[in-house]
């Protein structure tokens, strides 16, 4: 129903948007859900992340990140995705519980749309807050197929912000392809910002593909300092919903002059919690918010060592302010640091009982030393164990972190409880992605009350590709 000139055309997004069916005409039709239509076509075209020259990545509508969509809890979407690419791909709703066939995991829950074709996802949307989509087809999504999805909640905030921006963070290979394209790679093993890694395994023949060496860090597509400031005007509340689409970064996230409050993680709310960096690793989200009380020209910028100038960062601008150059954070020690175990609920979670006893898996991650293959329990996806949850019973999974680096679980289908010993569980913070630190353990408990096969995996993208993957069983 619209093309791609159209999206093409920045800032009309939201007039693009088709609406079908549900708006009563006048006050006697009752008002069903409203469903929302659009069409993402993938397909790989010129970027430019400014500065370092145009290559070829591949984009949801010519566009990085993908066009957002914006939805208000209980509409009902309808996305046709149509296939421009050289190979098969799929699309998934990164933190929606959709039903099993509209999950779009290639080979788990659908067959991969082949090029030149088509698929048409629909479903209801039913929880409110920031979540994104993206290909689930092996490394695509590291080529720039992702974009934002906000979904309003359907009752009025009570205290809505003056100001919002949506945040999307990219690690980014400048050359046609992206990511998987890149020809500098990193040795297994090795930890973020070390040694720069030599020409190493592509993934021809058995073994998986490196981490790619990234080069450059954009924001909305748009490297530092090319991309838009973002306009604060003074006296204002702002919210930065942050979203964390990076195929491998970790970000170490602070703005200067001012301290951050959590407002919610994973879309879901939580009771404000005042810091001045936070950590955001891969699938996982933030909403964050900063009263504009100190006038000036700032950054929100990422204390990644050894990325140096080419670090993650935005410029927050006051209107009217002038000033030669923007304010960096420092990273100095001392510094407030909130983390998913300083959180807790908004309101307090009445237990959602389970039939039966439950059941507990223990998953133990390693991997990565001596080896490119990344593991659960010894397993390499998809030669792995089916975890097994009748429906309606309640499941816990006991990650142990064997290796020598952080891990992102992201489960489908389900949001879960972060087991925290240190609450009472009515406070216990709900998400879909939970970074699991290097040798930590963790836990985090759901009701399967959505049925099918459900991929669960590492969102560091080279990791789930090289094996650190399952899928849990929802039947009867
Ligand atoms: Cu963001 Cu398995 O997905
Ligand atoms: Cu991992």
């Amino acid at each position: 129903m619209l093309d791609r000139r159209q999206f093409l055309r920045g800032g009309l997004a939201a007039a693009a948007w088709g609406l079908a069916g549900g708006w009563p005409l006048s006050g006697l039709a009752k008002p069903g859900p409203r469903v929302r239509e659009l069409t993402l076509i993938a397909g790989v075209t010129p970027v430019d992340l400014g500065g370092g020259g145009s290559f070829l990545a591949w984009t949801y509508n010519g566009r990085l990140p993908g066009p957002e969509i914006r939805l208000r809890q209980g509409d009902i979407l309808r996305v046709r995705l149509k296939n421009h690419l050289p190979e098969p791909t799929t699309v998934h709703w990164h933190g929606l519980a959709v039903p099993n066939l509209m999950d779009g995991v290639a080979g788990l829950t659908q067959k991969p749309v082949p090029p030149g074709g088509e698929f048409l996802y629909e479903f209801p949307v039913t929880q409110a807050g920031t979540y994104f989509y993206h290909s689930h087809r092996g490394l695509q999504l590291d080529r720039g197929l992702y974009g934002p999805l906000i979904v309003e909640p359907a009752a009025a905030e009570v205290r809505p912000p003056d100001r919002e921006y949506v945040l999307m963070l990219e690690d980014w290979a400048r050359v046609d392809g992206g990511g998987p394209n890149s020809p500098r790679r990193r040795p297994p093993g090795m930890m973020m910002g070390g040694m720069m890694g030599g020409m190493g395994r592509g993934g021809g023949g058995d073994e998986p593909p490196l981490e790619p060496v990234y080069d450059a860090f954009a924001v909305n597509g748009r490297a530092y300092p090319h991309g838009p400031a973002l306009a604060v005007r003074q006296g204002e509340r702002v919210r930065l919903r942050l979203i964390n689409a990076s195929a491998v970064s970790i970000y170490d996230l602070s703005l200067a002059g001012h301290p951050l409050v959590i407002t919610h993680t994973d879309g879901r709310p939580v009771r404000p919690q005042t810091t001045q960096v936070l950590r955001l690793a891969p699938g996982e989200r933030y909403d964050v918010e900063f009263l504009a009380d100190n006038p000036g020209r700032w950054l929100l910028a990422s204390n990644n060592l050894g990325w140096g100038e080419n670090g993650l960062r935005v410029e927050v601008a006051y209107q009217g302010v002038r000033r030669a150059e923007p304010v960096p954070p420092l990273f100095r020690p001392g510094l407030s640091y909130a983390t998913v175990w300083d959180l807790r609920a908004a309101r307090p979670q009445p237990p959602r009982a389970g039939r039966g006893r439950g059941r507990e898996y223990r998953q133990v991650l390693s991997g990565g030393m001596h080896s490119a293959w990344w593991t659960i329990n010894g397993q390499v996806w998809p030669r792995a164990d089916y975890l097994f949850a009748p429906i309606d019973t309640r499941v816990r999974l006991k990650y142990l972190n064997r290796s020598m680096m952080p891990h992102p679980m992201h489960l489908h289908g389900h949001s879960f409880r972060v087991v925290n010993p240190a609450l009472e569980p009515a406070w216990w913070v709900t998400k879909d992605t939970l970074l699991v630190e290097r040798g930590g353990g963790a836990a985090v408990d759901f009701l399967a009350d959505n049925p099918g096969f459900w991929f669960h995996h590492c969102h560091n993208l080279y990791h789930m590709e090289a094996g650190m993957a399952g899928a849990v069983e929802v039947s009867a």
